[in-house]
């Protein structure tokens, strides 16, 4: 949450900052501000709301701030205080000496603020981060270098953060540190960037660093310096990231979600090219396999619904029993486990908090930790023994769509892998899976051509709707789990993903003409039992949408509409069948106007507990 950018080089600094803010404010669009060095000053500009503001706030200057060659910016996501200019980030220490851009949280700020205000330092906002300027700020007055004034003001925080400051006295200079929160180097020639994440740089290099925790980087125009808080120099390799700069635009769609949307074969095919032959053999060399005796799954939020299908394939097909945990839960349970027990953390940025600590709590009883993300680089990659890499390129929406896909399949090849490590399925068959596995591309582009007009019917039953109920059972259950997810997250419309199952328990008393009942049909016995349940509802006055064959006449007999997917192997009932949620989703939200990346109170990555 939040998203931290520094540049130094040339007389380009506030474009790479603003390129670079726009490709973070998935992190969070609360605010956002800049802090440039120009003609031995800071000058600073900040905006409550989007980052638009920011920009016209920008061109009011004339470019003015333009010839600035060095500064730092941010786009927040409100953690302390409300989103106000003043909150804004940078913060200045010292009337403004000094300028902070952080993202995290600073756990003792309260009683830092007190002592400061003790010696009298007078504060101008109610943001955590002040503190961390003002306390650079009195070192910087008091003659310390920059790097060295940032490594005493980190000494005295707790808590998590990256953080990027500027000072007047070192002129083209930006130093950086960080804890937990994530920060990358981009090297260029002549000019080098600092971001939170390396999509925000995108335009500029694909070469990057990564700063661990715990140390601090001094950037200038013709170097970058990695240091120890004790200011030893840090070697470090630089990579080059796979993504494409063009991956980041929208190519002509209306927003990132419905372009995700889309690339969805694409993802898919990325993601399983290599790991499964045309003859069905699954090869997984980045995961060790042999003697996994018990299995762990930690994520959250859309990550978690993955890992709830992982858990079937693995159960069914390799006979290992697997637990699935949110992540903020499973860092404080009574966890059971050892070192043949592998954990499988499953994060789409690589970044979020409580799966980070997740892992860190499966660590004291010796686990081995397989890290599933998306993102090259990310502080996961770094935590875990192993990573099995989802490659569906960035996603900026901050409604997971096609990296949930890409889970499934990484989930899938796991679940083939460990059933022929343990000699739990007969060959001919995993191979026979390992098949249909590879059509999940063919088949997702095939729902979509189906889907093609036939969304907006199932939206329009939405417009007087006070709740939705998604139901499934089997691995139509976790699917809508997530398609409840999609619609509360992005049309702010209350919904309940539950097993179609367990309706007569409870929920069935929310049935009325203005809830829609969402049934996730799937095939087999799962449909049949799944159709009963849902006539139920029928019976009380439901409206129901059902995503099934086009051929299903008992689904198009019991629904108002049917969201029609194509045949396909068992398999691929997850696949096909996420897709027309996630699309009816987005209608509905679009219906209602709003803004489908970048919905109220969220942000993409979660870095805070
Ligand atoms: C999904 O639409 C959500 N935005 C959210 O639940 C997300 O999946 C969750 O925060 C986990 O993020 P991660 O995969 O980056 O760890």
């Amino acid at each position: 949450m939040c998203g931290i950018v520094g540049y130094v080089g040339k007389a380009r600094c506030v474009e790479v900052l603003m390129e670079g803010l726009r490709n973070l404010e998935y992190r969070g669009y609360d605010s956002a501000g800049l802090a440039l060095q120009l003609g031995g000053r800071i000058e600073t500009i900040k905006r409550p709301g989007r980052l638009d503001n920011l920009a016209e706030a920008l061109e009011e200057r004339n470019g003015h701030l333009s010839a600035a060659h060095t500064g730092v910016g941010h786009t927040r996501w409100a953690t302390h205080g409300r989103p106000s200019e003043a909150n804004a980030h940078p913060q200045l220490g010292n009337g403004g000496s000094v300028a902070v851009v952080h993202n995290g949280i600073i756990e003792n700020f309260a009683e830092l603020k007190e002592e400061l205000k003790e010696r009298g330092v007078t504060f101008s906002s109610e943001t955590d981060t002040e503190v961390i300027a003002h306390l650079l700020a009195q070192r910087v007055e008091a003659g310390e270098p920059l790097r060295e004034a940032l490594a005493s003001a980190l000494r005295r925080l707790r808590g998590s953060f990256a953080v990027a400051a500027v000072s007047a006295k070192e002129p083209g200079k930006v130093v950086a540190a960080r804890k937990q929160s994530p920060l990358v180097v981009g090297q260029g020639a002549g000019e080098n960037y600092l971001a939170s994440a390396v999509q925000a740089l995108l335009k500029q290099t694909r070469r990057f660093l990564v700063v661990e925790n715990g140390e601090i980087v001094e950037l200038t125009g013709s170097s970058v310096g990695i240091f120890t808080l004790d200011g030893e120099s840090v070697e470090r390799e630089s990579f080059e990231v796979e993504w494409e700069a063009e991956a980041i635009e929208l190519g002509g769609y209306e927003d990132y979600m419905l372009k995700e949307i889309h690339d969805q074969p694409s993802a898919l095919r990325n993601t399983l090219s290599g790991r499964v032959d045309s003859g069905g053999a699954v090869d997984l060399p980045e995961v060790d396999l042999a003697g996994v005796e018990r299995i762990a799954v930690v994520g959250c939020g859309t990550a978690y619904h993955a890992g709830l299908l992982g858990k079937e394939a693995i159960e069914r097909l390799a006979r290992i029993p697997v637990e699935v945990a949110v992540s903020s839960e499973y860092r404080y349970a009574h966890l059971v486990g050892d070192e043949k027990t592998l954990v499988v953390a499953i994060s789409q940025s690589g970044e979020t908090t409580d799966t980070l600590a997740a892992i860190e709590a499966a660590r004291a009883f010796g686990g081995r930790i397989l890290a599933v993300t998306n993102t090259q680089g990310s502080l996961i990659t770094r935590e875990a023994d192993a990573v099995l890499l989802t490659k569906a390129g960035p996603e900026i929406g901050v409604a997971a769509t096609k990296t949930f896909l890409a889970q499934i399949a990484a989930l899938y090849l796991l679940a083939l892998g460990l059933a022929r490590a343990k000699g739990a399925t007969p060959e001919e068959e995993l191979r026979e899976l390992g098949r249909d596995l590879r059509r999940a591309p063919e088949k997702v582009e095939e729902t979509l051509g189906l889907l093609e007009g036939r969304v907006e019917e199932a939206a329009s039953l939405f417009e007087e709707a006070r709740c939705a109920l998604f139901l499934g059972r089997g691995s139509s259950y976790p699917v809508a789990l997530e398609g409840a997810l999609k619609l509360k997250e992005i049309s702010y419309l209350p919904a309940e993903g539950y097993p179609a199952g367990e309706m007569k328990h409870g929920p069935i008393a929310l049935v009325d003409e203005h809830s829609p009942v969402v049934a996730v049909l799937g095939q087999g016995l799962t449909r049949e039992k799944s159709l009963s349940n849902v006539e139920e509802t029928v019976a009380r006055g439901a409206s129901v949408i059902s995503v099934a064959r086009e051929n299903d006449s008992a689904a198009r007999r019991m629904s108002r509409v049917v969201l029609p997917v194509p045949e396909a192997p068992g398999i691929l009932d997850p696949f096909v069948s996420s897709v027309p949620l996630q699309l009816l989703a987005y209608r509905v939200a679009k219906g209602r106007a709003l803004d489908v990346d970048k919905p109220r109170n969220l942000a993409k990555s979660v870095t805070v507990e």
